[in-house]
């Protein structure tokens, strides 16, 4: 089976970007709703590594690789809810686009997160994002959008923002999660972490399929380089070759995978 590996040991950087202290919380308003600020130089605190009040499935990967598929299936056969990062990402994307923001100007991003607002929520078993009041989901998906988002998620301001997002959701809710840095920075301490890739004339297909252009290489290069979070897989992480097998023959695997971590699988 040419596309099932098991967890490569990776190179130790993947868990310096995962060790985290001292957040300050700065607000925490509204149902379902925790915003904190995470300083550059600092992380998470232990206890709030410790402490996962529900179980969290990290999904990694390239881009195009099948992760959203995966990702949502597998959600729907746990009954967890569904978190694209990437979405959020893409969100802080397009309304600095919107305001004409100038996106290699690390120092005006900075300023334009820190002044704009950003709440995510759980609603009706799906993520919920606004900017500044603002609901971007429905405009993520534009070129303009893949051509800028790796930019903008090279940003370490945008990053503390997003990731502290990121980790109030599961206070609320059993969560598959997917994204670049979820089992290495986000949720480092679940046991449940997959790392999707596929090879790069599949990936590409299926951009074509989906009728989007994208820049998927060019993203996949600036995601692994940058120097916050970069894209990497865990070493405790399943890896799992899209690049031949459907999503239900992954899913077999995965939840086997599951089952023998220990997590509850429903009939
Ligand atoms: O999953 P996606 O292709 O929609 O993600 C878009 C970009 O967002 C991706 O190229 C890098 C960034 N991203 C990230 O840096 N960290 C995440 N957890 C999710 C996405």
């Amino acid at each position: 089976m040419p596309w099932v590996n098991p967890a490569e040991p990776t190179s130790p950087l993947c868990f310096q970007t995962a060790v985290a202290p001292q957040i300050s919380r700065k607000t925490s308003t509204k149902k379902y709703r925790t915003t904190f600020l995470v300083s550059n130089r600092a992380s998470l605190s232990f206890s709030w590594l410790l402490m996962m009040p529900h179980p969290v499935i990290a999904i990694d990967g390239t881009a195009a690789s099948g992760k959203s598929t995966f990702s949502r299936k597998l959600a729907q056969r746990l009954g967890y809810v569904y978190v694209n990062t990437g979405a959020m990402y893409r969100g802080v994307t397009w309304y600095l686009q919107e305001k004409q923001t100038p996106l290699k100007d690390i120092d005006a991003v900075t300023r334009e997160i820190a002044n704009a607002g950003v709440e995510s929520w759980l609603e009706n078993g799906e993520l919920a994002f606004r900017i500044a009041g603002l609901d971007p989901l429905p405009h993520v998906r534009e070129a303009r959008i893949n051509e800028a988002v790796s930019l903008v998620a090279q940003v370490p301001a945008v990053r503390s923002v997003l990731v502290a997002e990121q980790q109030g959701l599961a206070a609320h809710a059993p969560l598959v999660m997917e994204g670049r840095d979820i089992g290495t920075a986000v949720f480092p301490q679940t046991p449940y972490k997959f790392y999707i890739d596929a090879n790069a004339e599949v990936r590409a297909q299926r951009r074509q399929l989906q009728g989007e252009t994208d820049v998927i290489q060019k993203r996949d290069v600036l995601d692994q380089q940058r120097a916050v979070s970069p894209l990497t897989c865990a070493a405790d992480a399943f890896r799992l070759d899209s690049s031949y097998a459907s999503v239900d023959e992954l899913l077999v695997i995965a939840l086997g995978h599951l089952r023998a971590r220990g997590l509850t699988i429903p009939a």
